[in-house]
């Protein structure tokens, strides 16, 4: 059963750890956090409660807002980077040199902390925009060579004469003819660079560029119109001034990544699924390969990734019309199963999720289906981070629970049964409030606002 928060708020007075303790610490992680860590295990262990804390307090010297790459681009429901953080910034958990993977990479903000922290970072995610963002967050790029390249840039887009937009979903729903035309020039003058790590970085500003002057409500993370003032609409059609002033934050940014870097990133592309988390020779990842796993997986039916992400997988050129589906039915969590799978009343592994997902199935026999879809296909990457995860080697799984049709959907617990019925033991449970994960369209009437995520911390037995 899912244990009620105790006030252990005392933990937010622990002695803290004093710059320079333990670990090596550098600029990008100048506190030690390994005696705070060491005090909420102890607390667990003690107690086997969960306990409450907040990751914004305990990690006070990372400001809220810009840090190196962390905002370079939008994506739904982006963990908070100081979760990350505060457990990289100890080697309780993962020595200097380890191997750190997120299966659930989405934009990389774990991958972006783990090479500031100096140790090797593994990766995958399903969906190729989060990748390509992910990708150029933890890849440095020369400042002073930039500037040339950017004005080379704006007489290409001047001078283009591209006609033929990608293939952009409802492309004439989201923008003006004019707008379109702006873009498609931009998408070709960027296609010229040659240097591939500033091409990506130029094509990474011109996706963020393309959601801001749609029509799109910035407040969601799915598109849905949205009505905007005539000055409004006039600020949209300047698309270069748009881009520049994009470009010109992600450079603040890029600038700030390479001061608070203190060695070359070390990144292993781990494919593009979480249930077969691969290594970039081929094959996959070698077992006991990695330290340490920290990971925010997808919650059960209240994701809409792809949806999300379709203008700029559009204009990016990885799908179009007709090509979303294919990778929607990748992603784990997704909303829509064949009516076969939802006829066939799927059960998982997990006794009291079986018990709640009868429950939902008598009033929604879809959503009962999603649900136990959701959790063994967590399973099944579970599965593989069992598998990757060295002997006595630590998951910190941030996860929410929500509720479908009434009924609570504790995915918390019942990916603490997956774990622990695959020996990995649970060493420390903490909650932290959360405002809102920017998961849900207004339209989505069946599930509710996620304000508190779990993080959850499982170790590999050692034999
Ligand atoms: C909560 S988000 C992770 C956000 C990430 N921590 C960040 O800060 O950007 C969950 C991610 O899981 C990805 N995902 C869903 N199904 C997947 C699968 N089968 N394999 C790998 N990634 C998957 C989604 O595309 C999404 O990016």
């Amino acid at each position: 059963m899912l244990q009620a928060p105790n006030d252990h708020s005392l933990l937010n007075d622990a002695p803290m750890a004093k710059p320079g303790e333990n670990r090596q610490c550098n600029e990008a992680y100048p506190v030690d956090t390994s005696t705070e860590l060491r005090a909420l295990f102890d607390l667990y262990a003690t107690t086997g409660n969960s306990i409450e804390v907040s990751f914004r307090k305990m990690v006070p010297w990372l400001k809220v807002g810009e840090r190196a790459t962390h905002y370079l681009h939008p994506y739904p429901a982006k963990l908070l980077p100081h979760i990350a953080h505060f457990f990289l910034a100890s080697e309780a958990l993962c020595s200097n040199e380890g191997t750190v993977l997120d299966p659930f990479g989405g934009t990389g903000t774990v991958a972006l902390e783990t090479v500031l922290s100096g140790r090797i970072a593994a990766y995958s995610d399903t969906n190729p925009l989060a990748r390509a963002i992910a990708k150029t967050k933890v890849t440095p790029i020369d400042i002073e060579i930039i500037q040339p390249k950017i004005e080379a840039l704006h007489t290409r887009f001047l001078r283009s004469r591209s006609k033929n937009p990608p293939n952009v979903i409802n492309i004439r729903k989201w923008y003006s003819d004019s707008i379109i035309s702006q873009l498609s020039r931009l998408k070709a003058a960027i296609e010229g660079e040659l240097d591939d790590d500033y091409r990506h970085f130029f094509l990474i500003s011109f996706s963020a560029t393309a959601r801001k002057v749609s029509i799109a409500d910035p407040r969601l993370s799915v598109p849905v119109q949205q009505e905007f003032s005539p000055t409004e609409l006039k600020e949209k059609e300047k698309v270069w001034a748009r881009f520049s002033e994009q470009l010109s934050n992600n450079i603040s940014r890029a600038k700030n990544f390479k001061n608070l870097l203190s060695s070359s990133p070390h990144i292993i592309d781990a494919g593009v699924d979480a249930r077969s988390i691969l290594r970039e020779l081929g094959g996959h990842l070698d077992e006991n390969s990695v330290e340490l796993i920290i990971t925010s997986p997808p919650y059960a039916g209240a994701q809409k990734y792809i949806r999300a992400s379709s203008l700029s997988l559009g204009w990016l050129g990885f799908a179009g019309e007709g090509e979303l589906k294919p990778l929607e039915n990748k992603t784990i969590g997704r909303e829509h199963l064949l009516k076969s799978v939802v006829d066939s009343a799927v059960k998982t592994s997990v006794p009291e999720a079986n018990e709640v997902i009868s429950r939902i199935r008598k009033i929604n026999p879809a959503r009962a289906a999603i649900c136990a879809v959701y959790l063994n296909e967590m399973e099944a990457s579970i599965i593989q981070m069992t598998r990757v995860l060295k002997a006595g080697g630590y998951a910190v799984i941030v996860i929410g629970n929500n509720h479908v049709c009434g009924e609570a959907f504790l995915s918390s617990e019942y990916i603490s049964s997956i774990f622990n019925s695959l020996g990995l033991r649970t060493k420390l449970k903490l909650i932290d409030e959360i405002k809102s994960r920017g998961l849900m369209t207004k339209r989505n009437k069946t599930a509710s606002m996620i304000t508190r995520e779990w993080v959850l911390v499982f170790q590999k037995s050692f034999n």
